[in-house]
């Protein structure tokens, strides 16, 4: 038996209680059927469809440019191949924020068109009437605050949030209302460990998932290109730990396929079909 036949399924209901028994939960994002195969069969549970795709699938410079129809297409093809891991649409900006109506249409189309289990949106205390009517048609709601990729224009850059008292305590007072709202999880990104340990104590049943929020939330989040290498050189946050460097590899095999094919010496008889 595979160790995914092995594995219950993950639902918002393991995540509360990972939580109660401080067991960690971890999550990669995943864009694409294969890779979400791959993190499924290691035992990851939960993929988040994020919006960081606009980043390290498109091209883009930041994430603002990702349509509802892109991540979509992109949540089908992971919930197509994912088996046990919760999966969780990220939706994209402008897609929730004008009004709850907006949101409820959206995050409907995350469930029924990308199979995706749960959304995930982006903002503080001011997200609470969208979480609770989410919640309220049944849809799973991650909240996510800290510095929220989507207003990197309001930030002025990937700055570090919560420094200064007003924003420290926006951080916990966003934190316990998108939890009484009905958010299952909460993602914390980018704040000092030791407003992420206060908040991640101050919950009861919403667990947090840091990404450059320190060790002591209930779970962590990165992004999969980042963790393989397969991102722009250079790019190294201190939170980021990179478990392997794909670029060279993939670079290799493919000089390799390029000086074969000039050479002559690909494909060989043996790889190549006759008519007897
Ligand atoms: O889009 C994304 O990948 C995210 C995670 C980094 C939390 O929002």
């Amino acid at each position: 038996m595979s160790k995914t036949n092995e594995r219950k399924k993950t639902t918002v209901q393991t995540f509360v209680s990972r939580k109660a028994r401080g067991e960690k939960i971890t999550v990669l994002t995943a864009y694409d059927y294969f890779t979400a195969k791959l993190l499924d069969e290691a035992g990851i549970d939960a993929i988040l469809v994020g919006d960081s795709a606009a980043n390290v699938i498109h091209g883009y410079g930041s994430t603002l440019p990702i349509t509802m129809d892109v991540m979509i297409a992109h949540t089908a093809a992971v919930a197509r191949g994912t088996k046990k891991a919760l999966v969780i649409a990220d939706m994209p900006f402008l897609s929730f924020q004008p009004s709850v109506e907006i949101a409820i249409t959206n995050a409907g189309r995350f469930l029924k068109e990308g199979c995706a289990e749960a959304v995930k949106i982006e903002g503080g205390i001011e997200m609470v009437a969208t979480v609770k009517r989410l919640v309220e048609c049944g849809i799973p709601v991650m909240g996510h605050i800290g510095l929220t990729p989507q207003s990197i224009h309001r930030f002025g850059g990937p700055k570090i949030q919560g420094k200064e008292e007003v924003s420290r305590a926006y951080l916990v007072e966003s934190a316990l209302a998108l939890e009484e709202a009905g958010c299952f999880s909460i993602v914390l990104e980018l704040m000092n460990a030791d407003n992420a340990r206060e908040i991640t104590a101050a919950l009861k049943t919403s667990t947090t998932i840091g990404i450059g929020a320190g060790p002591h939330c209930d779970g962590q989040v990165l992004v999969i290109n980042d963790i393989l290498g397969l991102c722009e050189k250079g790019f190294a946050p201190r939170f980021l730990r990179q478990y392997t460097d794909l670029s060279p590899i993939i670079t290799e095999a493919v000089s390799k396929y390029i000086n074969d094919v000039k050479r002559g010496d690909y494909p060989s008889e043996e790889e190549s079909y006759r008519s007897k």
